[in-house]
């Protein structure tokens, strides 16, 4: 500690890192998350690069490690089993070396690999990384855009809440509402009540419903087609879509930096495709926010939750969204709150149901910064940094008051911290190179 807070935060950050690495990966946080998660790696590693970018390499390497033989890059790794987490390599009985779940996550690898290549110190090392991990990114990629686009229609489904990274968004609400749980539905113990108060985590229904489609897919060995025509959850994530969106576009940029262009023309047709179908399905006519749709009730989801706003990461943000963003972060003392402030559902301390997620401010904030709307970035960038700078590197925030919430010694809240809230100022907008947090 040198008695400046923020160098100090940096140095809690470093902490946190290396507190949760397991060898090889970085656990989001110990006991409540104990194996590797597949979003939380790849942005934990843009954390470990801003000081070893070795490590940063070989947390996404030991991630694809555990790729399937058809492209899938499941959510969780289990490199050892863990008592303390419920459902474990057990329950999944995927049959995989290494032991992983079934389901995927958001696609955000591509787009973190390109943003440590290009930031790379040794240039060398990295371009080897990248060309290792291009063609095991290539292939999942080609396998959202086939098993879960299986007509080409330009976006991808989403068959478990799980798989969106927000699992407890009020968005799942009515197509959760949809899953009947089965008579002989397995019985269980949910473990995630020893590490946090249950007011801030899923409910009892809800869990049935998330082991109702876990228990499906078991039964239909995972076959990744007949997940899609069976589950009876099939819907469209905006997040999911952007954060492919904006990873095709990255692909793309590597396949150009690696020479890899006999690849090229596929993918940008898949990022043409998405371009056309994402604002058509998604966006709300009245405000412009992109929302869920539930493909089986045939339907856009009316929730506002700051999913919507990925729209800017996958460059397809604009005024109007940009003006909803204002005044939804105006409704707040800490933006982003995930569910707008006036949705009917929106639940302040709730897991994906009203908290702040810094690191859904830095994917939304970066999509900001790029479009040019620098000062809407900077709104999420400093309330990130005083959420932190008030409670920790903890897993989520009160909207409201800031309190601290979910997981303590968070991987990606600090890996946002170094990587994003203390950058160098090459990474900022012209009128905001010198903004202290707040
Ligand atoms: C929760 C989150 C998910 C995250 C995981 C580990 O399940 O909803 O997005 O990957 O925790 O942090």
């Amino acid at each position: 500690m040198n008695g400046n807070p923020i160098a100090d935060l940096r140095e809690r950050a470093v902490t946190v890192l290396r507190a949760n690495d397991r060898g090889g990966y970085t656990v989001p946080a110990a006991g409540l998350y104990p194996f590797q998660w597949n979003w939380d790696s790849c942005l934990v590693a843009l954390g470990w690069a801003c000081f070893d970018e070795a490590r940063a390499w070989r947390e996404i390497e030991t991630l694809f490690a555990a790729q399937w033989p058809d492209g899938m890059v499941p959510h969780i790794v289990f490199h050892r089993d863990d008592p303390g987490y419920f459902p474990g390599p057990g329950v999944w009985a995927t049959g995989r070396e290494p032991a992983s779940s079934g389901i995927t996550q958001p696609p955000v690898a591509a787009s973190c690999v390109r943003w440590m290549l290009e930031r790379a110190r040794d240039r060398t090392a990295a371009l080897a990384a990248a060309r290792r991990l291009f063609p095991k990114l290539l292939a999942w990629h080609a396998w959202f855009h086939s098993v879960r686009d299986p007509e080409g229609r330009g976006f991808v489904v989403t068959v478990h809440p799980w798989e969106t990274g927000m699992d407890n968004s009020p968005a799942w609400d009515a197509p959760l509402a949809a899953v009947t749980p089965p008579p002989d539905l397995l019985p269980y113990e949910r473990r995630d009540l020893a590490h946090v108060e249950a007011a801030q985590r899923p409910t009892r229904a809800e869990y049935d419903r998330y082991m109702t489609l876990v228990q499906l897919f078991r039964e239909l060995a995972y076959d990744p087609a007949e997940m899609v025509t069976r589950s009876p959850f099939l819907v469209v994530d905006p997040a999911t879509n952007a954060i492919l969106l904006r990873a095709d576009r990255d692909l793309a940029a590597l396949a150009e930096t690696l020479g890899e262009r006999a690849v090229l023309p596929g993918i940008r047709r898949w990022i043409r495709r998405a371009e056309t179908a994402l604002p058509r399905l998604l966006a709300d006519p009245g405000s412009g926010l992109w929302q869920a749709f539930d493909l089986r009730a045939g339907r856009r989801i009316g929730v506002r939750t700051h999913a919507g706003f990925l729209a800017f990461l996958a460059g397809l943000g604009d005024d109007r969204m940009a003006d909803g963003l204002e005044s939804w972060a105006a409704a707040s003392r800490f933006a982003l709150s995930s569910v707008a402030p006036s949705d009917p559902t929106f639940d302040r301390r709730r897991y994906w149901r009203g908290p702040v997620w810094p690191v859904t401010n830095f994917l939304i904030g970066r999509g900001l910064e790029e479009s040019g709307r620098s000062r809407l970035a900077r709104r999420l960038r400093r309330d990130t940094a005083a959420l932190v700078a008030r409670g920790g590197f903890r897993e989520y925030f009160d909207p409201l008051d800031g309190t601290g919430l979910g997981g303590s010694g968070f991987g990606w809240t600090a890996a946002v911290w170094l990587a994003w809230v203390d950058q160098p100022e090459r990474d900022r907008g012209p009128d905001e190179a010198s903004d202290p947090p707040k």
